[in-house]
């Protein structure tokens, strides 16, 4: 666990302006560099000239939520890797459990997303989670082997560069996280699917209602290398709290 360094990631979903994100970005500035974490945050597809001119030059890392599988073309309304490239991004999220639920992303067209992300030097961060039927069905696992096949089948080259973040969707904005034990059992099985493929450093964050005042325990955990936040991220001083702890 020693060799991966702590990733804190915001996602910012869809929420800010201008002013908002102002006061937020330089609250995030004024947080100590430490290099035994890295802090990043997404944002939304037209604030990314914001976030690159008030980021640029810090310790922290930024990236958008979402990226068109095709590399360019007729594509109205999406957004290529090589676009967000042109803003100093460096990760773009794919597969939120939001983009699988409301606009129908197939797990296959996840992967695809992660190719067109890498092509264009972005990492990706592969979401995945099980809704909560499903974890009272008892298929948490099978639910993210499936998720995850199609990306594991991309090997081991692409998932050095790629972070999983393991989000349970009955946890995202409920308020309700999952146990740090419940979230490192399927961390573990994530780990031990990642290095069947091939891939021995790939960074697993968690996500689902991650705040200040849980981050520790979680992060606590042999296989939970960061958090993916949602709502706390839109808080400066909150945020930074989750990447101290
Ligand atoms: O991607 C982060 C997210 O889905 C978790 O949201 O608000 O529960 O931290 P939240």
């Amino acid at each position: 666990k020693k060799s991966r360094t702590r990733l804190v990631m915001g996602n910012w979903k869809m929420h800010g302006s201008l002013a908002a994100n102002a006061e937020l970005l330089t609250g995030l500035r004024l947080g100590q560099a430490d290099p035994a974490v890295e802090i990043a945050v997404c944002a939304p597809f037209p604030y990314m000239a914001q976030v690159s001119v008030a980021l640029a030059g810090s310790h922290i890392s930024w990236g958008a939520q979402d990226v068109s599988a095709h590399a360019q073309g007729a594509y109205t309304g999406e957004v290529s890797a090589a676009m967000l490239a042109d803003f100093g991004c460096r990760w773009v999220l794919v597969g939120h459990s939001e983009r699988r639920s409301m606009h129908g992303e197939s797990s296959q067209l996840v992967a695809e997303k992660a190719v067109a992300a890498l092509a264009g030097g972005l990492a990706p961060v592969v979401c995945v989670g099980e809704t909560l039927a499903e974890q009272e069905a008892g298929q948490t696992a099978q639910i993210i082997e499936q998720q995850l096949a199609p990306v594991l089948a991309l090997g081991a080259q692409a998932l050095a560069k790629i972070v999983v973040a393991y989000e349970p969707v009955w946890a995202i904005g409920t308020g309700r996280t999952a146990t740090p034990e419940q979230a490192q059992q399927v961390h573990a099985g994530i780990r031990a699917s990642l290095a069947h493929a091939g891939a021995q450093q790939t960074r697993i964050l968690y996500g689902g209602s991650v705040k200040a005042s849980n981050a520790a325990s979680l992060f606590a955990m042999g296989d939970i290398d960061g958090a993916l936040v949602g709502g706390a991220s839109l808080v400066a001083q909150e945020f930074l709290r989750i990447a101290a702890a």
